[in-house]
């Protein structure tokens, strides 16, 4: 709670590098649907915290005030690390804050279809284009049935490991937007899966620790090797 205290007060003016202002503001129509205003001037690029580091081991707080002016610029800077870092999603805890707020995004040709998602499917691609991401704020999942599938992830704070990692291919999730409207959808395939490793983050939980075979645990570099020739 003290790391969030301490980023969420901290004057942006002093440490934070200047955008280009037409678009910041196309970035913040596209996260918030709106203006906003006073956050516009300054974004940042944070900090990414590495597997080790406290903060990701342990559960993150509630956000009590999702329409507040320090989540608003919060998620603005998660936009422009987790664009600078070319992820497919980045929570709280990554960049040292202790909150239950994570950002996503499905690249178009990994959404599911609507027949997969079902009538209450909310795959945001492909209107989520590269810098707009979903932002869930205290989101809540809920697997729908037992079935599970079996892919391979990476997370900005493992870089350049992968791994192979058993998830629930349809999910129902619940939570709040910035401002303070709940929302719930289902999902599947890569959205369920990017959705259920985001909110691991929130409780201390990294892929590795949800792998069921380390032998597939690999430095992507060496991903698509052909087998060394015996001799
Ligand atoms: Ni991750």
């Amino acid at each position: 709670m003290e790391t969030a205290r301490q980023y969420l007060s901290h004057p942006c003016e002093s440490r934070f590098r200047q955008r280009p202002a037409a678009r910041l503001v196309r970035r913040s129509e596209a996260v918030y649907g709106r203006l906003a205003a006073g956050h516009i001037e300054c974004m940042a690029i944070l900090k990414i915290a590495r597997m080790g580091h406290p903060v990701l081991s342990s559960p993150a707080l509630p956000v009590d005030d999702p329409a507040s002016a320090a989540i608003a610029r919060l998620i603005g800077d998660m936009v422009d690390t987790l664009v600078d870092a070319n992820g497919a999603g980045l929570a709280a805890p990554q960049v040292h804050v202790p909150l239950r707020l994570v950002l996503f995004r499905v690249p178009p040709g990994r959404e599911s279809s609507p027949e997969e998602t079902g009538e209450n499917g909310c795959d945001p691609a492909p209107a989520s284009a590269l810098e707009s991401p979903t932002v869930l704020i205290n989101p809540e999942i809920e697997p729908i049935g037992t079935h599970m599938v079996e892919n391979m992830e990476a997370c900005l704070s493992l870089p350049g490991l992968a791994g192979m990692v058993q998830r629930h291919d349809r999910i129902r999730y619940r939570w709040t937007d910035t401002e303070g409207r709940s929302h719930e959808c289902e999902a599947r395939g890569f959205h369920a899966r990017v959705v259920q490793h985001e909110c691991d983050h929130l409780d201390g939980i990294l892929y590795p620790m949800r792998m069921t075979d380390l032998s597939t645990l690999a430095f992507t570099s060496e991903l698509g090797r052909s087998q060394p020739v015996e001799d």
